[in-house]
């Protein structure tokens, strides 16, 4: 269809109004990718690579709710990790400069952003995997599961606390979103006891799972997109780098902040089909 037929029979929908007019976009609906499916990521370590051996994901999380109390969450990440490599190999793990991953508290020195412990349990992918496209897989993967679990989950050994938290599904890797959906759905306060055990025991996840995703890939038996968001990759199909808008590069879940009007619902697919590459 020619763009000028294509106007016509846009502007005769509007006239007709209502269901009709989204039955007939329908016919407008760009070819969108398939969805997504689990596939095995294959990884050969390269020479010189900092050494990583098989931990245990249970006691790897026990580590970093421990650690806690110490630094916060990307701080006892990291701890989590390195300490057990430093006892099994000694150097360069044992001088390994871990206070500088307090930094990463409270969403970046308390300012909301990236949840802590994924920004130690991605640091950590960088540490032990300097292929940029692998690192990125697997952090895509963790944060896409961040995203829609529904935590924390671990149980420590001795809890901190007397008070087993609410799980929440933050729908966002963002601190900010994350801690205040949580407060939302239990009904402490940010500065409370029991927020601070609810973030203990998500570092205590994320730390498991950062560890997860280490030994599968170092045992070549890593399974990447097992959390693909495909309403993210829907938007990414005319927004992103393969379609024609190339305005957005996010990964995020589109949804924790943006809300499709009506206007997108009925005119964006006609728009998108007019529009030039
Ligand atoms: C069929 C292609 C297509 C898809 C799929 C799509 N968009 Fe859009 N979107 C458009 C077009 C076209 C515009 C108008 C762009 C312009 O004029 O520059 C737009 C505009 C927007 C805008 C700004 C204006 C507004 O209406 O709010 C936002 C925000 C947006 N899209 C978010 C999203 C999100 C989130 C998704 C996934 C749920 C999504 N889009 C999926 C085509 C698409
Ligand atoms: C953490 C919040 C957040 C997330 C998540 C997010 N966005 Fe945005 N987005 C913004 C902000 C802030 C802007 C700046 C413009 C504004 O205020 O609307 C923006 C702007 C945009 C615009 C341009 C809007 C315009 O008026 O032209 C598009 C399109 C868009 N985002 C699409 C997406 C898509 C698609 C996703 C998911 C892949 C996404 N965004 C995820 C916060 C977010």
């Amino acid at each position: 269809m020619d763009r000028r037929k294509a106007m016509k029979v846009a502007a005769g929908a509007v006239i007709a109004g209502g269901a009709g007019l989204l039955t007939l976009t329908q016919a407008f609906k760009p070819k969108l990718p398939l969805p997504v499916k689990p596939s095995g990521l294959n990884y050969e370590p390269s020479e010189g690579s900092w050494e990583y051996s098989q931990l245990d994901p249970v006691v790897t999380g026990q580590i970093a709710y421990d650690k806690y109390a110490e630094g916060s969450c990307m701080y006892a990440t990291i701890v989590s990790v390195v300490s057990q490599l430093a006892e099994n190999m000694g150097e360069p793990y044992s001088s390994f400069p871990v206070h500088m991953f307090k930094y990463g508290h409270g969403g970046i020195g308390g300012f909301g952003s990236v949840c802590g412990t994924l920004n130690g349990a991605a640091a950590l992918v960088g540490l032990f995997i300097p292929e940029k496209e692998v690192q990125d897989k697997i952090i895509h993967d963790l944060f896409q599961w961040y995203e829609k679990e529904s935590m924390p989950v671990f149980h420590p050994a001795k809890p901190v606390e007397n008070y087993t938290p609410v799980k929440s599904i933050s729908n966002s890797v963002l601190c900010h979103a994350s801690n205040t959906n949580w407060c939302k759905e239990s009904g402490f306060s940010v500065n409370s006891k029991e927020r601070k055990e609810r973030c203990r025991r998500l570092t205590g996840d994320v730390a498991g799972k950062v560890v997860h995703s280490l030994n599968a890939i170092f045992a070549s038996a890593y399974v990447t997109d097992s959390h693909a968001n495909q309403d993210v990759n829907s938007c990414v199909a005319c927004h992103g780098d393969e379609g024609k808008i190339k305005n957005v590069s996010v990964k995020m879940s589109c949804n924790s902040c943006h809300s499709e009007s009506i206007g997108h619902r009925v005119f964006a697919d006609v728009h998108y089909k007019l529009m030039d590459h």
